[in-house]
Formats: structure tokens, sequence, C-alpha cells
């Protein structure tokens, strides 16, 4: 019956069939022996007879009691399938699970992308509004110094003075906090050493952070020189500080920290800003309430901010943000709430060692000359203003409000010293082009420029060319006069 129903799983079948036969044979033999029974041959025969089909009754009983469970019982065959069937469904499983990992590596990619694009939208509104302010505190910051001048002995209107100036002084540093976030600040990258930065800043930031906030410093003692403009990166540190003493109301330890990393293929597939490279990374670490996880792609944004109203501007971390991205490295947060935040900065290696700063060697006050100044300058505002300015140190002036109105004057056969040029103006040059045309016109004549912020012509990628002065919005009278005195003598 085994045989006969398990056919198709039954190993070596002839061989099976054949002992099944032979065994219903036998069993056939038995049962005819049971009638032989009753024909005695001798007792003994009959006695063994009757003990077989004792034990014949008893094989089949157990055999009928176990057909079921034989019949389900697997065969190599059925294990064969089984085991094929579950590899068939691991395969699919694991194939399932790679999809759905290539699915949540698009989607984090779609959301940075969505997140840079929401960034670089901010950073084109926030540029454009602070190069406009800019222009308006220039005038501010520059007049109000002749205003104090002439008030100096009447007390109430000096002090008003003093109040208008700090405002302006705020003014400007806000807008200079809303074009280092646009990336639009003059920068001047030069090889810096980390380490010696790094330890100025922890002397500087001693007091600020007061008693309850330990510092502790890791510098690495290899520490590569990193090609980055020094005194931004003083202020994306001292920003990063403030941001940890913050965080740390009841005291902590703020942690900073320098080494030298390789961001590789892996790290920028994964953060798609990245160039993979060598860099030099700095670290600000704290101990402090950290950031809640919904919060983290919210905090790079200029003007998000979690602290009472006059408390932050939410400028801070934009500021490290933007500088950071226009420096060419990249940022990373980290926070755990509860337990602290780590800010670190991975800035691009210097190929050349750092160069000492030189020591300021103490110029003139004020200087001044009788030099001509072509100042070329869109904003009416801002062109009175310079005109004004540069007469009271002594020069003499012309004027133009775009690049046709400067050239014209150029063809004159008057005396011009000197090309004092917004980058931006209209008439269809920038300053760049302008003075190249300028000085095709009049070989040997000197340019400056000025701007609020950077743009191409003048900056590739942010950087300043070497051979290009430039004066950067607001500026204070007395930067104008140096400016001026450095490029007529360059
Ligand atoms: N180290 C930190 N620990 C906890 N939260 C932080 C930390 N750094 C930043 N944040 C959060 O990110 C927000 C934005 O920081 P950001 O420095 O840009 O602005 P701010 O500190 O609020 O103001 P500002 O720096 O202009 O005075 C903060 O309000 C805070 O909620
Ligand atoms: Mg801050």
């Amino acid at each position: 019956m085994f045989v006969w129903r398990r056919w198709r799983d039954v190993m070596f079948r002839i061989v099976v069939a054949g002992l099944a036969g032979y065994a219903a044979i036998c069993g056939v033999g038995r049962l005819v022996a049971l009638v032989g029974l009753w024909v005695p041959v001798s007792p003994v025969e009959t006695a063994v007879d009757a003990l077989q089909a004792l034990m014949s009754f008893g094989v089949i009983a157990t055999m009928l009691k176990m057909l079921p469970q034989l019949l389900v019982l697997p065969t190599r065959i059925t294990l064969q399938k089984a085991y094929d069937q579950l590899e068939e469904e691991i395969r699919q499983r694991r194939a399932a699970e790679a999809m759905v990992r290539r699915f949540q590596e698009i989607e984090a990619n779609e959301a940075q992308v969505r997140q840079a694009q929401k960034m670089e939208a901010i950073g084109q509104l926030t540029g454009g509004v602070a190069h406009d302010f800019n222009n308006i505190l220039t005038v501010i910051t520059g007049t109000i110094e002749i205003l104090a001048d002439a008030v100096k002995d009447r007390p109430q209107l000096a002090s008003i003075a003093n109040m208008i100036s700090a405002a302006a002084e705020r003014g400007a540093d806000l807008t200079r906090h809303l074009l280092a976030f646009s990336r639009r600040q003059p920068l001047q990258p030069r090889a810096t050493d980390i380490n010696a930065l790094v330890v100025d800043a922890a002397r500087l930031l001693r007091p600020t952070l007061g008693e309850q906030i330990e510092i502790e410093s890791m510098l690495a003692h290899d520490s590569a020189p990193a090609l980055i403009d020094p005194s931004q990166l003083s202020t994306a540190i001292l920003n990063l500080a403030l941001n940890a003493r913050d965080a740390m109301p009841d005291g902590g330890k703020l942690t900073l920290e320098t080494k030298n990393v390789v961001l590789d293929e892996d790290y920028a597939r994964l953060n798609n800003d990245v160039k993979p490279g060598n860099y030099v990374m700095i670290a600000v670490s704290d101990t402090g309430q950290g950031i809640p996880p919904a919060l983290m792609d919210k905090v790079f944004e200029p003007f998000f901010t979690t602290k009472d109203a006059g408390k932050g501007s939410g400028l801070g971390l934009s500021m490290v943000y933007g500088f950071v991205k226009q420096s060419n490295g990249h940022v990373k947060i980290y926070s755990e709430p509860d337990h602290g935040t780590t800010v670190k900065l991975y800035l691009p290696r210097a190929a050349e060692a750092p160069v000492l700063p030189v020591a300021d060697t103490g110029r003139p006050a004020v200087a001044r000359g009788d030099e001509t100044i072509l100042v070329v300058e869109d904003d009416a505002l801002v062109r009175d203003y310079v005109v004004a300015q540069v007469r009271r140190l002594g020069y003499r002036t012309l004027s133009a409000s775009n690049a046709v109105e400067g050239l014209a004057l150029i063809d004159n056969p008057e005396r011009i010293d000197l090309l004092f040029t917004d980058v931006i103006i209209p008439g269809g040059m920038n300053g760049r082009q302008l003075a190249l045309e300028a000085e095709k016109r009049r070989p040997g004549l000197k340019v400056l420029y000025t701007s609020g912020y950077t743009e191409n012509a003048i900056v590739h990628h942010g950087r300043l060319d070497a051979d290009v002065l430039l004066l950067a919005k607001p500026y204070l009278s007395a930067d104008l006069a140096r400016m001026i005195r450095t490029a007529l003598e360059a």
C-alpha cells in the first residue's frame, strides 16, 4: 500500500517494488499456512506455524497503525523541494530588503537635495537683502562719524550720535552674518595653522564662557594647515562656543578638537555636497541639552532660533554653514538630546605651510592726498557720501553712476589717478570689466573696488583674485582713507 501510494517519492522503485511484492507473497503464504493449522503434520510444526501466524498478525497490525505516518513521512525529494522553496523565499526577501534600502537612500538623497535647494533659495533672498542693506549702512556708519565729530561738545547730542553709531554697528554685524550665510562675503583664505587658531580662540573664550564651563582642547600634533580665512574661522568657532554656552546653563564641558581626516567616496555618496579628499577637522562639542531630531534640519537656517526674543537672532549657525561652504568645506552636526552636541567643520587642507600674520606696523591714522579719483557707484546716496568723504581727505573727485558715464570720463583728457568702482554697476559692464577697459585706455591707472558682496567678475568661487584691492561695505572712513592710499601706492 505504501509503495502504491508514494510511488512517485520512492527511490530504487524496482527493488522496493520487488521487495513489497515478496512481502505480500510471504503474507499470503502465512495466511495459507493458517489453513494448514487444522491439518496436523507434527505438533512441533503446528506450534511453529501458530507462533508465526500470531507474529504476522502483530506485524500487520503495527504496520496498519503506522501507515498514516509512513504515508506523510517526507522523502529526500520532498525535502529537496521544500529546501528549494525556502531558498527562493530567502532570495526574494533579500531582493526586497535591498530594494527598500535603495529607496531609503534615494529618499535620503532627495531630502538632502531639497534641503540644499531650500538653503540656496534662502541664501539668494538673504544675500539680496543684505547687499542693499549694506549700502544703506555704509552711508550711516560713514556719516555718523562726521556728525559725532561736530557735536562732541554737546553731550546730549553726542550720546544720540553714539546710539546711532552703535545701532549701525549692530546692523553691520547682522548683514555680515547674512552675507556669510549667502556665501557672498569677500573671503581671504590663506594657509592657516588650525591648532594655533584654536588655542587662541580657547583663550579668548575663557572669560565669555564663565566659571561653570570647562574648556578642553584635544589637538592633533600633526594637524595640517587649512586653506581658510582665519578671521572668519575665529568668528565661526566663537558662534559655536556661544551656542554651546547657551546649551549648558548649569555648566558643563566644551571640547575643541582638531584632526586630519580623509572623507572618502562612501562618505561623499551619503553627503552629496562633499568632494572626497583630505580635510582638517575642527570639532566643537558640548555636554548641553542637545537638539531634538525634528529640529536638526532647521538649525542652519537663518533666523531659526529656539531662544527667547532678544537672546538669539538665529544667525550663528547660518554664518558657520555659509562660510564653511564658501570655503569649499563641509559642516556636520550631531546631537543627542540631553547629552550634548558636536559640530564638525571639515576645512580643505592647504598645500603650502601657514604664513605667520604680519604685525600691523601702525599706519598714519588718516592718510590724505591730492590725486584725482573717479568714483563709479550706482546708488546715488552712497555715491554722494563717498564723494564727500573722498573730498574731505583732500582728493579731487569725478563721479559716474554707471559704466558708460565712467568710460566717457576716462576718455576725457582730465587727470585721473584712481578708479574707485563698485563691483556691480549698471551700463552693460560690471566693475571688473569697466576697470579692464579703463586700464586699456589709460595704462597704469590704479583701481580700487568696493562691494557689499562679491560676484564672479571679481571673485572666483568666493575668493578674491590675487591682484585685486577690495574695500568691503560697509566701511569706516578710516578704512576708506587707508585703502585709497594703498591703491594709489600699489
Ligand atoms: N550646541 C547646541 N546645543 C543645543 N542647541 C543648539 C546648539 N547649537 C545650536 N542650537 C540650536 O540651534 C538654534 C540656532 O542656532 P544659531 O546659532 O543659528 O542661532 P542662535 O544661537 O539662536 O542665535 P545667534 O547665534 O544668532 O545669537 C539655536 O537656537 C538652538 O536651538
Ligand atoms: Mg548661536
